[in-house]
């Protein structure tokens, strides 16, 4: 069996922002009794002795958790890559000052758009200065900077604004990351999902800065999946590489993994290493061999492992079924059908947003 690589480490849901693709549950209360620093410090150490690189300490808003410090802290003394994944909104000088003392070894911020009254607009509260005035501390501090910028259709046709904006922040890498559509994204994807247009004009755009800022700066560009042919690898594969512990200690193969009907595995009774080996969270879709048709015989199941489990069941109610993404998928209408409607022509697509996450 593969060891992972990597843990996301959900160390709080709450958060001042509130994106309408937000990746957080659609119902916060479970979520509100959040692990101990003991408990994750105990989650560290476990990860590390699995053979997990990579740190992410994710949210929600991190920086919402006074325990921070220590959290990277221990992280780092076990040896693990620590990478703080957040909006900015926090990242005072002194808080910046405490986390690269404690062994922080990279930052990476969200920003929504170029300039503040779009940014703000999505992100649901006054922040874009907040998140430049960030930037720059990261640079201060001599970390590397990745900018994260998920894209839609309120903000992808400004793409060259924004790589000239990530470009002046001098980030080291930046994500040009489409929306996933689970979730707060799955309920506003009439408000989000781009024309083919919007994504041709801003191909060309990310071609055009590729060649330009090549050895300077790392471009990320993630398409949408709807408008693939074939479904996207999700997670390199179920429960193969990655895992992530929510903030109530629920542990997951994926990050929108408790929405699946599997029984919960919880690292408040467990061990990572347990839960890994053995829990039906973490095999139920391990390997190939609980695919249906056309899956199960089809020369890619060891390619793209059928696509993402977790779109397969919100699409379907299915988790067992074909990602609807794939050209092959007997429900693939149900993508072709969104994907003709955000091509139809015009919408205020402010009118379209149904929903946007709880506040922290
Ligand atoms: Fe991948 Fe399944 Fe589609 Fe084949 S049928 S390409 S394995 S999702
Ligand atoms: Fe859960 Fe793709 S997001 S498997």
């Amino acid at each position: 069996m593969d060891r992972p690589f990597g843990l996301l480490a959900e160390l709080t849901y709450r958060c001042p922002l509130a994106c309408a693709y937000c990746s957080n549950p659609l119902e916060l209360a479970a979520y509100d009794d959040e692990l101990s620093t003991a408990d994750w410090q105990r989650v560290f150490t476990e990860a590390a002795e699995m053979g997990v690189l990579q740190c992410h300490l994710s949210g929600g808003e991190p920086l919402l958790r006074r325990d921070l410090v220590d959290l990277v802290r221990t992280a780092a003394e076990l040896g693990m890559y620590t990478n703080l994944v957040t909006s900015a909104i926090g990242f005072s000088r002194p808080r910046a000052e405490a986390l690269r003392a404690a062994g922080l070894d990279h930052v990476q911020v969200s920003v929504q758009a170029d300039e503040p009254a779009t940014s703000d607009r999505i992100a649901g509260i006054p922040s874009f200065e907040r998140k430049l005035k960030a930037a720059a501390v990261v640079k201060d501090l001599g970390w590397p900077l990745t900018v994260n910028v998920v894209l839609h259709r309120q903000n992808i046709d400004r793409i060259a604004e924004i790589v000239a904006l990530v470009e002046e922040l001098d980030a080291d890498r930046v994500e040009l990351a489409n929306t996933q559509y689970y979730g707060w994204a799955l309920r506003n994807r009439a408000a989000l999902l781009p024309s083919r247009d919007q994504l041709a004009r801003a191909e060309e755009v990310v071609r055009d800065a590729r060649a330009r800022l090549g050895g300077r700066m790392e471009i990320v560009h993630v398409l949408p999946d709807y408008y693939s042919e074939y479904p996207k690898p999700c997670m390199g594969g179920w429960a193969s590489r990655q895992l992530t512990v929510a903030p109530n200690g629920d542990a997951l193969p994926c990050p929108a993994a408790q929405t699946l009907p599997l029984p919960r595995a919880s690292v408040r009774e467990d061990s990572l290493a347990t839960i890994w080996d053995e829990s039906p969270m973490f095999t139920a879709f391990r390997g190939t061999g609980w695919m249906q048709d056309p899956c199960r015989t089809c020369d890619r199941r060891e390619l793209d492992f059928g696509g993402c489990r977790c779109q397969a069941f919100q699409l379907t109610g299915d988790a067992t079924r074909t990602d609807p993404v794939c050209h092959l998928s007997p429900d693939h209408g149900l993508v072709t059908e969104a994907v003709e409607k955000a091509n139809a022509g015009s919408r205020p697509v402010d009118e379209l947003l149904v929903a946007r996450p709880h506040r922290g």
